[in-house]
């Protein structure tokens, strides 16, 4: 398939602006203290030295339609406003947002368990803010879903940033069954991962919202991956098998929750509020996810009734009509075409779509569409065309109706992921 790239007007261009840089740099520094020293650093030698790499390169979002920002993707309720700066999570320099501090020693130091694990970690452990080695904590509740060991990227982080690093496992989980606010590298095919990993250190996958500062720092740790280590966590994710964790229900009605970190989480109140235009994604058990960080905790998403009918007729043919025997064509193209009719993705670079986190996928949508997310494989440009019409409805349908489908275990050879 040879796309006409030609006649595709390409959307926007990330610009490295020197200016951009030093205000982006400058904002994150200035808004955080320094939290944890290496032995013989200055909070200033420490922010000096990774600075080259933590930079965030200042990116054009002029031309982004907000008014089509599926907000509930991105745990927000309001669109961003035009001067809301680049933020970086976790930067160097940053605070620890130390959920200990107030914790009793017993609370701290008792062990407790994620359901189905044979280990006990405590919440000093699960939360090891000082972690010696840096790059943030990584608990491994299930060390039998992964390779071992676990590459040190992975456990602790890119080796070029030392202490001020951050490790893969830390947001994606250890085995990268990922969480709904940052996305989920398991079992996708290595080509594809090693392709982004290389998109986002060239500056060409941006998130269409600055706000969102997880995926800022990871652009930033691509930046600072050397191809050794992008090798490592690609074949290590490639070869965890996906286990889908997400459960669809349709329904008008959604439980109280609260936005924190990016997540709806439900806040135990009495009643319920009107689904309205979004879907809203929430941990089964907010102590297995959120308190114990289980890569085990399971999801639901909760979206508005009839989104899996409208949603099932765009993925699985564009939207396309007969009407009076004649075919109308649709808003978009039938996914399958290029993502395999499966929706399992096709090796060596193309992603599967079922059973993932809406948030996630709608968040891709909408970065693709709005040309935030770039790629340097040619097929982006044709992706982008193929979503172009999308309005939030529609993302909301085709996301809903993509994470409600079965991911069958891999049973033959013919199925180049894992998934
Ligand atoms: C601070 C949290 C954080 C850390 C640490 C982190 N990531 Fe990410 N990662 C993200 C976010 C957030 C996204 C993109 C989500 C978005 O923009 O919607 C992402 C996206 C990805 C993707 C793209 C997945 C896809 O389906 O396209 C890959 C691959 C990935 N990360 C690998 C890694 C590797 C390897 C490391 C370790 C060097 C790492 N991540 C460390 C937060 C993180
Ligand atoms: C012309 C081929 C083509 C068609 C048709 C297509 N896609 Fe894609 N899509 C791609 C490619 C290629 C990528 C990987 C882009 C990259 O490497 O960054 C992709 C990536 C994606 C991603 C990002 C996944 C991730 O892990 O980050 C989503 C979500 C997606 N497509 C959804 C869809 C939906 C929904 C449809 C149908 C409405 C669709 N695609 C139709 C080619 C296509």
């Amino acid at each position: 398939m040879k796309p006409r790239i030609g006649t595709i007007v390409v959307g926007i261009a990330c610009l490295a602006l020197g200016a951009g840089i030093q205000r982006a740099y400058d904002t994150w520094q200035a808004q955080f203290g320094r939290a944890v020293l290496a032995p013989g650093e200055t909070p200033e030698s420490a922010v000096k030295a990774a600075a080259p790499i933590w930079t965030a390169a200042a990116v054009d979002r002029s031309k982004i339609n907000y008014s089509n920002q599926p907000l509930w993707a991105w745990g927000e309720t309001e669109p961003p406003k035009s001067d809301d700066k680049q933020a970086v999570q976790g930067a160097p320099g940053a605070p620890v947002n130390n959920r200990n501090a107030n914790l009793t020693p017993e609370e701290l130091n008792r062990k407790r368990r994620a359901d189905g694990s044979n280990l006990a970690f405590s919440l000093a452990e699960i939360r090891n803010v000082d972690n010696p080695t840096g790059g943030g904590n990584v608990v491994d509740w299930f060390p039998d879903d992964h390779p071992n060991p676990m590459p040190n990227v992975v456990r602790y982080g890119p080796a070029a940033l030392g202490k001020n690093g951050r490790a893969c496992g830390s947001c994606h989980l250890s085995d990268g069954s990922g969480r709904p606010e940052n996305a989920s590298p398991a079992g996708l095919p290595a080509g594809y991962i090693l392709r982004q990993l290389n998109d986002f250190k060239s500056d060409l996958r941006h998130s269409s919202d600055a706000r969102k500062a997880n995926t800022n720092t990871m652009i930033m740790l691509a930046k600072s991956m050397s191809d050794e280590e992008m090798k490592q966590a690609a074949e290590y994710f490639a070869s965890v098998r996906w286990r889908p964790h997400v459960r669809v229900v349709e329904t008008n009605l959604v439980p109280k929750t609260q936005i924190q970190g990016e997540l709806f989480i439900p806040t135990g109140e009495e009643g319920a509020e009107p689904i309205g235009n979004r879907i809203i994604e929430v941990p089964t058990d907010v102590e297995q996810n959120q308190v114990l960080r289980s890569s085990h905790g399971t999801w639901i998403a909760y979206v508005p009734v009839g989104a899996l009918r409208k949603g099932k007729e765009l993925v699985t043919n564009g939207g396309m009509k007969v009407v009076k025997g004649q075919i109308v064509q649709g808003k978009t193209t039938a996914c399958g075409t290029c993502h395999g009719e499966d929706l399992l993705g096709v090796a060596p670079d193309v992603p599967p779509l079922v059973g993932r986190s809406p948030s996630y996928l709608a968040r891709q949508i909408f970065d693709i569409q709005q040309g935030a997310r770039n790629g340097s494989n040619s097929n982006v440009t044709l992706m982008r065309m193929v979503v172009d019409k999308l309005t939030a409805e529609d993302i909301i349908n085709i996301t809903a109706y993509l994470s409600s489908r079965p991911v069958p275990p891999p049973a033959s050879s013919q199925l180049l992921t894992r998934r």
